[in-house]
Protein backbone atom coordinates (compact mmCIF):
# COMPACT_ATOMS: atom_id res chain seq x y z
CA UNK A 1 0.00 0.00 0.00
CA UNK A 2 2.69 2.66 0.99
CA UNK A 3 4.40 1.45 -2.30
CA UNK A 4 1.24 3.18 -4.66
CA UNK A 5 0.90 6.49 -2.28
CA UNK A 6 5.18 7.46 -2.60
CA UNK A 7 5.22 6.19 -6.02
CA UNK A 8 3.80 10.02 -7.47
CA UNK A 9 6.04 12.10 -5.28
CA UNK A 10 8.94 9.51 -5.59
CA UNK A 11 8.75 10.03 -9.51
CA UNK A 12 8.14 13.88 -9.32
CA UNK A 13 10.94 14.15 -7.28
CA UNK A 14 13.27 11.68 -9.59
CA UNK A 15 12.12 13.68 -12.29
CA UNK A 16 13.23 16.96 -10.29
CA UNK A 17 17.05 15.56 -10.03
CA UNK A 18 16.55 14.33 -13.70
CA UNK A 19 16.22 18.02 -14.20
CA UNK A 20 18.67 19.29 -12.15
CA UNK A 21 21.22 17.28 -13.79
CA UNK A 22 21.11 19.58 -17.01
CA UNK A 23 22.90 22.56 -15.98
CA UNK A 24 21.36 25.42 -17.34
CA UNK A 25 17.88 24.30 -15.73
CA UNK A 26 19.87 24.30 -12.19
CA UNK A 27 21.46 27.63 -12.17
CA UNK A 28 17.65 28.64 -13.12
CA UNK A 29 15.97 26.58 -10.13
CA UNK A 30 18.57 27.54 -7.93
CA UNK A 31 18.62 31.35 -8.74
CA UNK A 32 14.75 31.48 -8.50
CA UNK A 33 14.62 29.23 -4.89
CA UNK A 34 17.84 31.43 -3.59
CA UNK A 35 15.02 34.78 -4.57
CA UNK A 36 12.42 32.98 -2.63
CA UNK A 37 14.82 32.76 0.42
CA UNK A 38 15.95 36.27 0.66
CA UNK A 39 12.63 37.34 0.59
CA UNK A 40 11.82 34.98 3.15
CA UNK A 41 13.66 34.42 6.10
CA UNK A 42 17.69 34.75 5.58
CA UNK A 43 18.22 32.12 9.33
CA UNK A 44 17.48 29.00 6.69
CA UNK A 45 20.58 27.46 5.24
CA UNK A 46 20.66 28.11 1.11
CA UNK A 47 20.38 25.12 -0.67
CA UNK A 48 23.70 24.82 -2.47
CA UNK A 49 24.58 22.34 -5.44
CA UNK A 50 27.76 22.59 -7.11
CA UNK A 51 28.22 21.80 -10.81
CA UNK A 52 30.03 18.52 -10.37
CA UNK A 53 27.34 17.22 -8.14
CA UNK A 54 25.36 14.30 -9.87
CA UNK A 55 22.14 14.45 -8.74
CA UNK A 56 19.93 11.50 -10.97
CA UNK A 57 22.02 8.38 -9.87
CA UNK A 58 21.12 5.29 -8.79
CA UNK A 59 22.36 6.15 -5.17
CA UNK A 60 19.94 9.10 -5.18
CA UNK A 61 17.21 7.62 -6.06
CA UNK A 62 17.59 4.98 -3.29
CA UNK A 63 18.24 7.79 -0.61
CA UNK A 64 14.98 9.12 -1.85
CA UNK A 65 12.86 6.43 -1.93
CA UNK A 66 14.17 5.76 1.50
CA UNK A 67 13.76 9.20 3.28
CA UNK A 68 10.07 9.33 1.74
CA UNK A 69 9.58 5.94 2.90
CA UNK A 70 10.49 6.64 6.24
CA UNK A 71 8.57 9.84 6.82
CA UNK A 72 5.28 8.03 5.79
CA UNK A 73 6.15 5.59 8.00
CA UNK A 74 7.18 7.86 11.00
CA UNK A 75 5.42 7.73 14.28
CA UNK A 76 6.30 11.47 15.36
CA UNK A 77 3.43 13.72 14.68
CA UNK A 78 2.26 16.68 15.81
CA UNK A 79 0.62 16.80 19.07
CA UNK A 80 1.05 12.75 19.81
CA UNK A 81 3.80 11.69 22.07
CA UNK A 82 7.26 12.28 21.38
CA UNK A 83 8.67 8.48 20.48
CA UNK A 84 11.50 8.28 23.17
CA UNK A 85 13.99 6.35 21.19
CA UNK A 86 17.65 5.44 22.41
CA UNK A 87 20.33 7.42 21.54
CA UNK A 88 24.02 6.88 22.25
CA UNK A 89 26.00 9.78 24.29
CA UNK A 90 29.47 11.33 22.26
CA UNK A 91 32.53 12.32 23.95
CA UNK A 92 34.33 14.72 24.05
CA UNK A 93 32.22 17.68 22.16
CA UNK A 94 31.19 20.82 24.18
CA UNK A 95 27.95 20.50 25.61
CA UNK A 96 26.70 24.38 25.88
CA UNK A 97 23.52 25.61 24.54
CA UNK A 98 22.52 27.52 21.88
CA UNK A 99 22.86 31.29 23.14
CA UNK A 100 19.42 32.75 22.07
CA UNK A 101 16.61 30.35 23.49
CA UNK A 102 18.80 29.13 25.90
CA UNK A 103 16.57 30.18 28.87
CA UNK A 104 13.27 28.12 27.04
CA UNK A 105 14.89 25.32 25.76
CA UNK A 106 17.65 22.80 25.20
CA UNK A 107 19.04 22.04 22.03
CA UNK A 108 20.22 18.31 21.12
CA UNK A 109 21.12 17.24 17.41
CA UNK A 110 20.76 13.64 16.93
CA UNK A 111 22.73 12.30 14.25
CA UNK A 112 21.60 9.66 12.30
CA UNK A 113 23.12 8.05 9.58
CA UNK A 114 25.11 10.16 6.84
CA UNK A 115 22.74 12.01 3.83
CA UNK A 116 25.72 11.82 1.66
CA UNK A 117 28.32 8.87 2.00
CA UNK A 118 31.25 8.60 -0.02
CA UNK A 119 30.37 5.11 -0.85
CA UNK A 120 26.86 6.13 -1.26
CA UNK A 121 25.35 8.80 -2.80
CA UNK A 122 27.73 10.85 -2.57
CA UNK A 123 28.31 14.42 -2.65
CA UNK A 124 31.28 16.67 -4.15
CA UNK A 125 29.83 19.80 -2.12
CA UNK A 126 30.22 17.77 1.39
CA UNK A 127 32.72 18.92 3.23
CA UNK A 128 34.15 15.14 4.78
CA UNK A 129 34.38 11.57 3.09
CA UNK A 130 32.40 9.81 5.46
CA UNK A 131 31.51 6.29 4.47
CA UNK A 132 28.46 4.87 5.41
CA UNK A 133 28.54 3.77 9.36
CA UNK A 134 29.12 -0.09 9.58
CA UNK A 135 29.21 -0.08 13.48
CA UNK A 136 28.64 2.54 16.35
CA UNK A 137 32.02 3.22 16.72
CA UNK A 138 31.79 4.81 13.01
CA UNK A 139 28.84 6.54 13.75
CA UNK A 140 30.51 8.10 16.72
CA UNK A 141 33.80 9.33 15.16
CA UNK A 142 31.38 11.18 12.23
CA UNK A 143 29.69 12.40 15.34
CA UNK A 144 33.00 14.36 16.75
CA UNK A 145 33.18 15.78 13.87
CA UNK A 146 30.44 17.72 13.97
CA UNK A 147 32.21 19.37 17.18
CA UNK A 148 33.24 22.43 15.29
CA UNK A 149 30.32 22.98 13.18
CA UNK A 150 27.56 22.83 16.17
CA UNK A 151 28.91 24.62 19.12
CA UNK A 152 26.15 25.32 21.81
CA UNK A 153 24.53 22.09 21.47
CA UNK A 154 24.64 18.58 22.89
CA UNK A 155 24.96 16.13 20.31
CA UNK A 156 24.30 12.02 20.72
CA UNK A 157 24.07 9.56 18.01
CA UNK A 158 21.23 7.34 16.89
CA UNK A 159 21.38 3.35 17.59
CA UNK A 160 22.65 1.25 14.93
CA UNK A 161 19.24 -0.48 14.42
CA UNK A 162 18.37 3.88 13.63
CA UNK A 163 15.40 4.23 15.55
CA UNK A 164 15.16 7.58 16.04
CA UNK A 165 15.77 8.37 12.27
CA UNK A 166 12.48 5.96 11.71
CA UNK A 167 9.99 7.14 14.23
CA UNK A 168 10.89 10.68 13.52
CA UNK A 169 11.24 10.50 10.04
CA UNK A 170 14.10 12.40 9.84
CA UNK A 171 16.53 11.05 6.52
CA UNK A 172 17.92 13.70 5.35
CA UNK A 173 17.48 16.48 8.21
CA UNK A 174 14.52 17.38 10.29
CA UNK A 175 13.56 19.85 13.46
CA UNK A 176 11.15 19.13 15.92
CA UNK A 177 10.35 20.78 18.66
CA UNK A 178 8.96 18.92 22.10
CA UNK A 179 7.35 19.73 24.95
CA UNK A 180 6.53 17.74 28.22
CA UNK A 181 6.77 14.39 25.65
CA UNK A 182 4.93 16.28 23.51
CA UNK A 183 5.67 16.44 19.54
CA UNK A 184 4.73 20.72 19.31
CA UNK A 185 6.55 21.34 15.99
CA UNK A 186 7.12 18.84 13.23
CA UNK A 187 9.49 20.16 10.40
CA UNK A 188 9.52 19.46 6.85
CA UNK A 189 11.60 16.95 5.49
CA UNK A 190 15.42 18.27 5.17
CA UNK A 191 16.81 19.75 2.45
CA UNK A 192 13.49 21.51 0.94
CA UNK A 193 12.06 21.60 4.36
CA UNK A 194 14.23 21.99 6.79
CA UNK A 195 13.27 26.18 7.97
CA UNK A 196 14.96 27.00 10.99
CA UNK A 197 13.20 30.32 10.58
CA UNK A 198 9.75 28.22 11.51
CA UNK A 199 11.52 26.57 14.47
CA UNK A 200 12.72 30.48 15.53
CA UNK A 201 9.18 31.61 14.80
CA UNK A 202 7.74 29.23 16.98
CA UNK A 203 9.88 29.56 19.75
CA UNK A 204 9.76 33.83 19.28
CA UNK A 205 6.06 33.25 19.35
CA UNK A 206 5.96 30.99 22.47
CA UNK A 207 8.79 33.38 24.98
C1 LIG B 1 21.28 1.74 9.99
O1 LIG B 1 22.04 2.59 9.15
C2 LIG B 1 23.34 2.12 8.85
C3 LIG B 1 23.99 3.14 7.93
O2 LIG B 1 24.47 4.24 8.64
C4 LIG B 1 23.32 0.76 8.23
O3 LIG B 1 24.64 0.28 8.05
C5 LIG B 1 22.53 -0.20 9.10
O4 LIG B 1 22.40 -1.43 8.45
C6 LIG B 1 21.15 0.37 9.42
N1 LIG B 1 20.47 -0.52 10.33
C7 LIG B 1 19.31 -1.10 10.06
C8 LIG B 1 18.78 -2.00 11.10
O5 LIG B 1 18.75 -0.93 9.00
Amino acid sequence: VACFILLPQFLLTAFMLWLLDFLCIRKRILMKMRKQETRGNSDDPPLCVSDSNRMFTFESLKAVWHGQKLDFLKSAHTGSLAPNTDVVEVEGLNQRVVTQFADIADFLIVYIKEAHPSDGWASTDAPYQIPKHQCLDDRLKAAQLMNQEVSGCFVVVDTMDNASNAAYGAYFERLYIIQEETVMYQGGRGPEGYKISELKNWLEQYK
